[in-house]
């Protein structure tokens, strides 16, 4: 099974090496722009294979997109990130259309694929690839809630004082700073709600400290972060290709569920060979939902935006 990474920048070569390492794709394609950069990282990875003991084939082009033909998966990572001190909303105008032309070409030589896009703002991006594309709704994915999830039950294990394999929580709502939800009501430490060991001040803070996860990080390293950006389209790119209909929050189209219309934003999807296979209401409460409208409200705004 074929996947093709767009960019080959810190985030797109996370997807490649997570995706190699994990050893369930048998070629990963990266592509860009920029000049024999891509044909590089792909090197630079394969000669990690025998290291990590991988058998997926990496191969780089620069632009050529006949290379990512017949591609099960493509991951869209490319445009700009954001540099400190900007909001993810404030790089849709070069990278709206770095996103709809990588998009037009990808599918152009991949008809069946299913598109997971990454470029920021994730949700918007997301919504212009409905716009622009003849792809069926289930096939384009966002992928921000998969992250926000991530960096939640980092920062919940980091107040729990505990592995983070033994806590479990999601994030739903925009992939934004202010948009993010963080279910703190429904987050479990082994099936027993974090609320049982967590103070409502300090759940606030693990909450206010996910919202600004990709902030906190993009100040400290002077660009957005990578690793777990990689790490968590691996984990999509491998539900479709192995079929494993696992749940994640992703940036999905909705036509009327959660009260939503007419726009993409996170809520927990089934991800299989068929890309989003289901979407999965929640029983929200009443904070919940309000807190959901608003964030879908925000990213409307952005999405006014586009041309
Ligand atoms: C982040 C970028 C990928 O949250 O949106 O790190």
């Amino acid at each position: 099974m074929k996947v093709t990474v767009v960019g080959a920048g810190a985030v797109g070569a996370s997807c490649a090496e997570y995706i190699a390492i994990k050893n369930f794709a048998s070629e990963v394609v990266l592509l860009d722009i920029k000049e024999g950069f891509a044909e590089g990282k792909a090197m630079d990875l394969m000669q990690t294979a025998t290291l990590n003991g991988f058998d997926t084939k990496i191969t780089g082009t620069t632009g050529d997109y006949s290379k990512t033909a017949d591609s099960q998966v493509a991951v869209i990572t490319s445009g700009v990130p954001r540099k400190p001190g900007m909001t993810r909303e404030e790089l849709i105008g070069i990278n709206a259309g770095i996103v709809k032309d990588v998009a037009s070409e990808l599918i152009k030589h991949s008809p069946d694929v299913t598109l997971i896009v990454v470029s920021n703002p994730m949700d918007t991006m997301t919504y212009l690839a409905h716009q622009v594309l003849d792809l069926p709704q289930n096939k384009i994915i966002g992928m921000g809630g998969a992250l926000d999830s991530a960096r939640f039950k980092y920062r919940l294990s980091e107040a729990l004082e505990c592995p983070s394999s033994d806590v479990d929580g999601m994030v739903i709502g925009g992939h934004s700073d202010t948009g993010m939800l963080p279910l703190t009501r429904l987050a479990t430490r082994n099936s027993v709600r974090v609320s049982e060991f967590l103070s409502e001040e300090r759940l606030q803070k693990v909450s206010e400290d996910t919202k600004v996860g990709g902030a906190t990080l993009t100040k400290l390293l002077g660009t957005s972060a990578w690793y777990a950006p990689g790490a968590a389209v691996s984990g999509l790119v491998q539900s479709i290709i192995c079929d494993q209909k696992k749940m994640f929050p992703c940036s999905t189209f909705l036509n009327g569920e959660y009260g939503l219309n007419d726009l993409c934003i996170g809520v927990p999807v089934i991800i299989g060979k068929n890309g989003i296979e289901k979407i999965v209401e929640l029983d929200l409460d009443y904070s919940e939902k309000a807190k959901l409208k608003e964030s879908a409200e925000a990213v409307k705004k952005t999405n006014g935006l586009l041309e």
